[in-house]
């Protein structure tokens, strides 16, 4: 889907910069498109309400039949506000607080994914307070390489995330002698932004591995869970606004060895709204360094931190220059007050004056919901096109 500079424009004729353009079409599309894929295999996704938690954005993937993966008690409220069925909803995350987890067991969500012996014996006594029974999966950590920045992978034995292959047994005694919880199933997850898929090929044989142990400890499950993931084309936006769900569906077909009846769920969080994002922002001022040009826009890390917290590639555009030729570089950078407010260097752009208006890509995910208000900075507003 090709930007549409003129109806750009037109928003910031209304609209004050920075703020956060939304395309509800596109938005659309890719949630049919996941849908169907998942459908073939008969898959569940739960979408995961950490890359995006805008509520018209949230009400558009509840409608779509979506579940929901929340990493607190505030994302459960917001997705049963936002209208997904509460059985539909995991919750992750390796430090949950007793409040949290009684919000997940007052509203009877479909499982705790749960990372540690301590806090599978946390939900344990706080069920029993509440006389209920507390759906739990396992969320191990598979040791598997995502290939993929290293602030975002999370399935390695160094990482802080799941239960090690070490403590099985000990989490089977505890689960047994725990009267409150019942194990439904196994969680994965092994990192974000990942585009080599070969890495899941290698969770499946992981899993498949990991599900022969617990086979033959006779120990049934009801689920696998494979988590999210999946990574978007940052690079080319225009030409792959809606990555290959097929694709990524069938890797699980062709290697995870299911038990009869077991369901497959993903929570996908990236691949379903970074693509419709983008962060609109004014050059302020071109500034002269002494090797490069600056162009210093009014967004800055605090509307969108991927950059430079992760090295992040994303693709910018000058909207105010319609069909003129990228000749020129310029290093554009935000105004706060650190040299890592920068959204990317030597970035070919036609030649970019004071006023002109740039759309930063693929700002769907992790940019909105990671917003601060260093140097008290406002919140960007967020607007909508069809
Ligand atoms: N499930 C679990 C347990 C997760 O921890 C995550 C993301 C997801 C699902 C969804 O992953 P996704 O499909 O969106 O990749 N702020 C970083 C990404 C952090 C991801 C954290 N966990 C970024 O901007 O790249």
């Amino acid at each position: 889907m090709k930007l549409d500079k003129n109806k750009i424009l037109e928003k910031v004729a209304h609209h004050k910069t920075p703020f956060y353009l939304y395309n509800l079409t596109l938005l659309e599309e890719t949630l049919e498109t996941a849908k169907k894929a998942a459908k073939k295999y008969n898959y569940h996704v739960h979408y995961a309400l950490k890359a995006n938690c805008d509520e018209r954005v949230l009400n558009l993937i509840s409608q779509s039949g979506f579940g929901a993966d929340c990493v607190s008690g505030n994302e459960i409220l917001k997705a049963i506000e936002t209208g997904f069925s509460k059985e539909n909803i995991a919750f992750a995350g390796v430090g949950k607080t007793d409040d949290e987890i009684n919000i997940g067991l007052d509203n009877d969500i479909f499982t705790f994914n749960c990372e540690s012996i301590q806090e599978i014996e946390v939900i344990n006594e706080l069920a029993a307070k509440k006389g209920k029974i507390a759906p739990i999966a396992l969320r191990i950590n598979p040791n598997v390489n995502a290939n993929t920045h290293k602030y975002i992978t999370t399935g390695l034995e160094e990482n802080k995330f799941g239960i090690n292959r070490w403590e099985f047994e000990k989490v089977i005694q505890v689960i047994q002698n725990a009267s409150n919880i019942k194990l439904k199933g196994l969680h994965f997850h092994i990192g974000s932004q990942i585009v080599d898929l070969s890495a899941y090929r290698s969770l499946c044989i992981k899993v498949n591995e990991i599900q022969n142990w617990f086979v033959e400890n006779h120990i049934l499950l009801e689920h696998i869970n494979v988590g999210g993931g999946l990574g978007i084309d940052y690079y080319q936006p225009d030409i792959n606004p809606i990555v290959d769900f097929e694709g990524f569906f069938a890797i699980f077909n062709d290697f995870l060895e299911l038990q009869p009846h077991q369901e497959l769920h993903f929570e996908l969080g990236r691949a379903l709204v970074a693509t419709m994002g983008d962060l609109i922002t004014k050059v302020l001022y071109i500034k002269n360094g002494q090797r490069t040009n600056f162009a210093i826009t009014d967004a800055g890390m605090t509307e969108l931190i991927r950059p430079a917290l992760y090295q992040a590639y994303h693709k910018i555009d000058n909207v105010s220059k319609q069909d003129e030729t990228s000749d020129q570089f310029y290093d554009v950078v935000g105004p706060i007050c650190e040299s890592s407010d920068c959204f990317g260097k030597r970035v070919k752009l036609p030649l970019t004056e004071r006023g002109d208006i740039l759309a930063i890509r693929c700002a769907g995910a992790y940019g909105e919901v990671m917003a601060n208000n260093y140097n008290l900075r406002e919140k960007a507003e967020v607007v909508f096109i069809q």
